[in-house]
């Protein structure tokens, strides 16, 4: 009935996550508010686990990519699953050393790591080290050696896939920021430097291709291309990979538009081609690695607003105006990203009119939906955006001073904060007069 599975209606005909009424969660912890369905986020992570352990016979790990819902909460949830982590800032990491979490399930990536980032990560062990550039790959060098010890590292290639996204997600083509390019030689060249470094160990090359990807031929494309280039290293340079790591990338259901690919569909597809090559090749079998993001956490998650003023324009257009926005989501003035909406306390009526959720940022473009198909909505409703788990709390801003929400985490019936609402006084609290 609804986009995400672990939503339903109840006897009130009130939106439920996780056992737990929605209104009666915008009541207690007010609104807007970020729930999370924790017992959705563990089976999420089982599915890709389960899959990984049947298709390459145990011999590869999950890392969740922490970018799309960074917080010690999820850091702690993803460690029990027995999943490793992709960080990609300092303060990713901060937050997954501050969770416990083991740093050699940790995988640190970033296409401008700053010399404090990388001294940081270094100091704390981090396992393996995404190198993105040169720069990079000489300061780690030079930052493992004063510490006495040798840095496993992987290489950030680009595979020349044209992953079909937005463009802005799209990461695995030579025109991209990310990276190292394999068509003109530079991936090759860095990797031989790299094996002569002495404080630096090759153990793995890495790619993602893009975001919200729902075919899994440039999935497959990427693996073969990777595979190869692993045979050529071994053919030309005599270094054995042992780790390839694919990424993350795949695409959710945000709305009815939206027809994803089971993942445990992809990683068997891309498995055939990954030991069909290695075959052809003549190339050990790696050690595979894959990031999920956002099929991980975006369906576990929605945001509860209540509805503030109404302004039908006649014959133009009807505004419901809530009390969040891009502030708590930025994805529609970014990207345009299209959403599901239910007016929680009336869950299953019918969807009468078309109506343009707005957020109250003073910009124009601070839209939730729009042409949205809902029911009447009224003042004081209680509106959830569906499927806001990731990319909504960990891209939010303070724009306009509004204060970001906190988040709920919701489990057979039970609700607890793991993030606090910001106050007005963590507004000012690094402002000095
Ligand atoms: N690994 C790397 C190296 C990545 O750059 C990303 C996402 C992922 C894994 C996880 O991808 P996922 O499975 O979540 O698609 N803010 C955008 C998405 C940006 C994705 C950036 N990298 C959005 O809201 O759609």
């Amino acid at each position: 009935m609804f986009v995400s599975e672990n939503l339903t209606v109840n006897n009130k005909n009130h939106l439920v996550i996780g056992k737990n009424d929605t209104v009666e969660l915008a009541k207690e912890f007010g609104t807007p508010l970020y729930v999370l369905d924790e017992d959705l986020i563990r089976k999420n992570c089982r599915i890709y686990k389960d899959a990984m352990d049947k298709y390459y016979g145990g011999k590869g790990l999950v890392l969740y990519a922490n970018k799309a819902f960074c917080s010690l909460y999820t850091c702690r949830i993803v460690n029990e699953e027995g999943l490793g982590v992709d960080v990609v800032s300092g303060g990713e990491l901060y937050t997954a050393v501050k969770a416990g979490f083991p740093m050699d399930r940790v995988y640190f990536h970033g296409n401008n790591k700053t010399d404090d980032e990388i001294e940081f990560a270094v100091e704390n062990g981090v396992g393996n080290i995404i190198v993105d550039n040169i720069y990079e790959l000489e300061k780690l060098n030079e930052t493992a050696g004063k510490r006495g010890i040798i840095q496993n590292i992987m290489f950030r290639i680009k595979p020349g896939v044209d992953a079909h996204t937005h463009s802005f997600v799209q990461t695995g083509q030579i025109d991209s920021k990310f990276g190292v390019a394999l068509e003109n030689g530079e991936a090759f060249e860095i990797i031989e430097k790299a094996s002569k470094m002495p404080n630096v160990r090759v153990n793995g090359v890495h790619c993602h291709i893009g975001s919200q990807i729902f075919d899994i031929e440039p999935f497959c494309k990427a693996a073969e291309v990777m595979m190869n280039f692993i045979g050529d290293l071994k053919d030309r340079l005599d270094l054995e990979i042992d780790c390839l790591n694919l990424g993350g990338g795949y695409g959710i259901m945000y709305t009815e538009n939206d027809d994803p690919v089971p993942y445990d569909e992809y990683i068997q597809h891309v498995s055939e081609i990954v030991k069909k090559t290695a075959g052809e090749r003549g190339v050990k079998l790696p050690f595979i690695l894959m990031e999920p993001g956002r099929s991980i956490v975006a369906p576990a998650g929605i945001t509860l607003y209540t509805v503030g003023g109404i302004k039908d324009i006649k014959n133009v257009r009807k505004y419901v105006s809530v009390d969040g926005g891009m502030g708590d989501n930025p994805r529609y003035i970014m990207y345009e990203s299209e959403y599901e909406a239910v007016i929680a306390n009336n869950a299953d009526a019918a969807r009468t009119e078309k109506v343009t959720i707005a957020g109250k940022c003073c910009e124009s473009g601070d839209i939730l939906i729009r042409d949205a198909m809902m029911p009447e909505i009224n003042v004081g409703d209680t509106l959830a955006v569906l499927a806001t788990g990731a990319y909504n709390y960990s891209m939010a801003s303070n724009y306009n001073r509004i204060p970001r929400p906190a988040v709920v985490a919701v489990s057979d019936g039970k609700a607890k904060v793991v993030v606090k609402r910001e106050t007005y006084e963590d507004i000012i609290r690094n402002d000095i007069m």
